[in-house]
């Protein structure tokens, strides 16, 4: 049996009973912008995000994030807060508001100038700026103040979210000791080596040691953190229970992998909506006798796009034959677009698209789809459902959930996952056709071998890793998360 939404709520409400369940990250679940007179509500694409509004649908509480939305504070109470979802209120979202000057030092400057590339090792060099650092404290400082408020005097579990929040669990803690923290890290942890050139390391480490537990996707990342602790600070690590303790306090580590809610997925993607969608996007892009990949991704330098470009290009110069057959449905979501390197990247991909495109096009047919543009989930599941193949070719990655929605998505137990060894999720979804994403000619026969499976052998594998999606879901993540705070007596 997997776990449910009930199930979840369940535990919730037997483990946390009458404390109040918080949830903190830096991009916010829904955002409201204004589209000419009317104002919209957006959903983000963003793994955290997806994999935690419907912890929070089955849980309630608040979710304390940034207000990035250019009408976020037109519909928000006094206290900066608006129920969601909208056409199902369920809980609380408690705005931030920043300055320009404090997102670009805490957000685009060292979250994802020094953290972001720090932890993943895609070879793009992290900028440390001394400012960045100071506005970094300062707004995790302006996310304790906002929790405490919302706590005020209950008892309460603050569920802190990634690697914007590194300082925050200490800075609840020194004004409310009784707080208890989990924080889960939504990317990798690199090992000693690399992270050591961080100058504030230190600072980071104890920081996220304020937690009770602490939480990375897979077991290698732990190993790495509790590597990194021995290097830079004074602790001790008991590696049997995978601990640390600092000043008499523990922090356990932990792996999760998440996940997402596969049944809703699962439902979604069987609805009469989504057929049409499908049928929409066929016509639109005349697919209809033609073999689809489909890749979704943030434009983001760590998710191998132009590598995977690239592999297509091999792939269509050693087999002609498939020439005006296959088409790559590419959707590519606008991401950090004020940094230099995501410019850069953008660029860059351009430049292969129309190179690519240009090498090999004949008549209306062309092999890159490239739709650069927010799509709404449920469009999404429509190209997952179209497509023959995916392909998730990530440089490095915490986990990726696309490849979990893809799974998710395809009732009809049919297509093929085409994945890097880089992702965290390799380790669980073993039937997915693997790749080095930097090896462009293996991976070029990769897709020739998704190709050519046979249905059978496509099915048995999809059939398999439906099962473990399932029975690996986004709610016995959480529920996982709470069961082991709470044995530690809370
Ligand atoms: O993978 C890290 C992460 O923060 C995710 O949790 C999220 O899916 C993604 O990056 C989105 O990034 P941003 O919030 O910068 O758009």
């Amino acid at each position: 049996m997997s776990w449910t939404k009930e199930d979840l709520h369940r535990l919730i409400k037997t483990k946390l009973a009458d404390r109040l369940f918080i949830v903190v990250s830096n991009r916010e679940p829904y955002i409201h912008i204004s589209s000419g007179d009317e104002i919209q509500c957006v959903v983000p694409v963003s793994g955290l995000t997806v994999a935690l509004d419907p912890v929070m649908r089955a849980c309630g509480g608040v979710w304390v994030a940034h207000g990035s939305g250019d009408a976020d504070r037109r519909v928000v109470d006094e206290k900066n807060r608006v129920m969601v979802p909208p056409d199902e209120p369920s809980y609380s979202l408690r705005r931030i508001w920043l300055t320009r000057e404090e997102e670009d030092g805490y957000y685009l400057g060292f979250s994802n100038e020094a953290l972001w590339p720090l932890c993943h090792l895609a070879y793009a060099p992290p900028i440390f700026y001394e400012a960045d650092w100071n506005t970094y404290k300062k707004v995790n400082q302006l996310f304790a103040d906002a929790v405490l408020d919302e706590i005020g005097d209950r008892q309460a579990f603050v569920f802190i979210q990634d690697y914007h929040l590194a300082l925050l669990s200490r800075l609840i803690k020194a004004q409310n000791p009784q707080v208890t923290t989990a924080q889960f890290w939504h990317i990798p942890w690199a090992n000693p080596e690399v992270f050591r050139i961080c100058p504030w390391g230190e600072e980071l480490v104890d920081g996220l040691l304020g937690n009770d537990l602490l939480g990375f996707h897979i077991g290698y990342h732990c190993d790495n953190f509790l590597n990194t602790v021995n290097l830079l600070i004074e602790a001790r690590i008991d590696y049997e229970r995978s601990a640390v303790i600092r000043n008499d306090k523990t922090t356990l580590i932990r792996p999760f992998p998440i996940s997402v809610d596969f049944d809703q997925i699962s439902r979604d993607a069987a609805s009469e909506d989504i057929k049409q969608e499908m049928e929409r996007i066929r016509q639109t892009w005349k697919l209809n006798d033609k073999i689809v990949g489909v890749s979704v991704d943030r434009v983001d330098y760590t998710k191998g796009i132009p590598n995977r470009l690239l592999a297509l290009d091999k792939f269509l110069a050693k087999y002609p034959e498939y020439q005006r057959r296959v088409v790559l449905l590419q959707l590519a979501e606008p991401s950090r677009t004020h940094i230099r390197k995501y410019k850069e990247l953008n660029l860059e991909i351009d430049d292969l698209v129309e190179e690519i495109n240009w090498k090999y096009q004949s008549g209306d047919w062309k092999p890159i789809i490239y739709i650069r543009e927010h799509c709404s989930p449920p469009g999404i599941l429509a190209f997952y459902r179209l497509a023959h193949f995916c392909i998730v070719s990530s440089l490095h990655d915490g986990m990726n959930l696309v490849t979990k929605e893809f799974i998710s998505s395809r009732v009809d137990e049919d297509g093929v996952l085409i994945l890097s060894r880089f992702t965290g999720a390799a380790r669980e979804l073993t039937e997915a056709l693997f790749i080095n994403p930097y090896a462009t000619d293996d991976f070029a026969e990769t897709i020739r071998k998704a190709i050519e499976m046979p249905k059978r052998q496509r099915q048995a594998r999809m059939r398999k890793l439906r099962h473990t999606v399932e029975q690996n879901n986004i709610y016995k993540w959480a529920g996982n998360v709470i069961s082991e705070l709470t044995n530690l007596g809370l």
